[in-house]
């Protein structure tokens, strides 16, 4: 495949927050993943310490919290203060400690620097309890709300500048769901009362691809809104956890932009592309493993509905095809980063995270080494880039139908702050390597890192490391010089870039 490049012809600069992540309360992401009271390896506030130093080297830049389904009958102020109430999470038919709340997160934001980004409760809650949440976490010292988190021994302001209008209100699934015409106005009464309390605040609600939907939350509320929040997983799995094979996962990669693209249309055609951005705030290649919760029929026994969420912990499934399509999002997110400004993958810390807890320890799963090769290895500004006999291969979809996938797919980027070029170039080929053709100018050492493990099948897991990032100099740029892919790979070249 031949690459070209217009150096001279900047697309965007794409922000930080498209690596962001989400963390729900739902099964090992908060009590016994990242909160782990107890464990000699958590520190004085029970944050796991290895966790906290694995989100901080891929500078987690947005966290979203606390669900997902589960915000969707939580009462924030269970959370906060002395008095902790456990509820029962009719989400996810479990006892909620409350031990964990806001202020917690809060903590945890500010130990690995990063925006916090709180989804609120509109399918039980409503406009005057998510404006609540704002005056606690933003108000200096006026009124109830910020005097309580003053008295619970946070005497400044929390800051939290993201907030979201609920979760998915529009599935069936959801509690608290609602029609187009009742979403587009508990947004807008919402939106209202939060800007009111703090106007410095940056709303998001949840949103679809779904034309009617849509239309009314934007005729609605577009006004108050600086986001729209749209959530995509691919491989169908919550009630079967039959994961679709390698080729499947390359064939989703052929709609990986269709939502964007959607979305995109109708912000442009209701004039309203300028203001408000796309935040892309749940992503996976897989949905989570949770038979008989997330529909009308609700398992009875524990067997059926609870335990079986343990299998999300089976560190072999997660192999170079969640690695792949990883970077293949990433890099939609960053060809469109003039539109999409926040992603938060789904969710970081165990389930179908990139960060795996244990009692003595953590496991980086494959996509963890996606996002350090992006927040750590690829520019920001992205440079315009056309290819040339990209190959293509006949895969079969997890329908067993045949579809044309492109091989190799390429976004090409500069530094903001220094010299060089960073070329993020991913080969989903299963089988072969494939050859990029560098038809530039340009100029300087040529390295590569990058991740492939030895099969499709790869993964990481206690006492097992086939995933892991790797380096190689190439020597000097040479126009048209070539570079070699390993199968399923995840590349980023990069070219005279400056050591700072
Ligand atoms: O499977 C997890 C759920 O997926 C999240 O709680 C929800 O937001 C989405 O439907």
């Amino acid at each position: 495949m031949k690459l070209y490049i217009n150096k001279k012809r900047e697309l965007g600069q794409r922000s930080p927050m498209i690596y962001g992540h989400f963390i729900e309360h739902f099964h090992r992401q908060i009590y016994g993943g990242v909160y782990d009271p107890g464990n000699p390896l958590s520190d004085e506030d029970g944050l796991r310490i290895d966790v906290l130093e694995a989100m901080r080297k891929i500078k987690v830049p947005i966290l979203r919290w606390p669900g997902g389904c589960f915000v969707s009958s939580y009462h924030w102020k269970d959370g906060v203060g002395s008095e902790r109430n456990p509820m029962f999470d009719k989400a996810w038919r479990v006892e909620e400690s409350n031990e964990f709340g806001t202020d917690e997160y809060i903590k945890m934001c500010r130990k690995i620097n990063c925006e916090p980004y709180i989804c609120t409760n509109a399918g039980t809650g409503n406009a005057e309890e998510m404006s609540d949440w704002v005056e606690y976490c933003n108000l200096e010292s006026e009124g109830r709300y910020a005097k309580w988190r003053i008295a619970n021994g946070y005497p400044k302001p929390h800051k939290v500048k993201y907030w979201s209008i609920g979760n998915e209100n529009y599935g069936f699934w959801e509690i608290g769901a609602k029609s187009p015409e009742e979403w587009g106005r508990l947004t807008t009464e919402a939106a209202k009362m939060m800007k009111h309390v703090d106007p410095c605040t940056e709303l998001s609600a949840a949103a679809l691809t779904d034309l009617e939907w849509n239309v009314n939350l934007l005729k609605n509320c577009g006004e108050f809104l600086d986001w729209i929040s749209i959530h995509e997983y691919w491989d169908p799995i919550h009630e079967t956890n039959d994961l679709a094979d390698y080729d499947a996962c390359m064939v989703y990669t052929n709609h990986i932009d269709e939502s964007v693209r959607k979305v995109s249309g109708l912000l442009q055609a209701m004039g309203l592309d300028g203001k408000i951005k796309i935040a892309f705030d749940e992503w996976n290649l897989r949905q989570w493993y949770h038979p008989k919760v997330h529909t009308v029929e609700q398992g009875v026994t524990k067997e059926e509905y609870l335990s079986p969420r343990g299998r999300n912990d089976d560190n072999s499934s997660y192999t170079m095809a969640d690695a792949v399509f990883t970077a293949c999002f990433l890099n939609m997110c960053n060809r469109n980063c003039n539109l999409v400004g926040m992603a938060a993958f789904a969710p970081i810390v165990n389930t179908r995270g990139c960060i795996f807890t244990l009692k003595e320890g953590i496991v980086l799963r494959s996509t963890y080494h996606v996002f350090d090769l992006y927040v750590n290895y690829l520019g920001d500004v992205l440079l315009d880039s056309w290819a040339e006999e990209c190959p293509v291969k006949m895969m079969e979809s997890v329908s067993k139908e045949k579809a044309e996938v492109e091989l190799v797919d390429v976004v090409v980027t500069a530094f903001r702050d220094k010299k060089g070029l960073a070329i993020a170039a991913v080969n989903k080929d299963g089988c072969e390597k494939q050859s990029l053709s560098l038809d530039f100018e340009a100029d300087g050492p040529v390295e590569i890192h990058y991740i492939s493990g030895d099969s499709t099948e790869a993964y990481n897991d206690v006492g097992r490391e086939d995933v892991q990032i790797k380096h190689e100099a190439l020597g000097e740029f040479r126009p048209g010089m070539q570079i070699s892919l390993w199968p399923h790979s995840v590349n980023i070249i990069w070219i005279g870039v400056e050591q700072v």
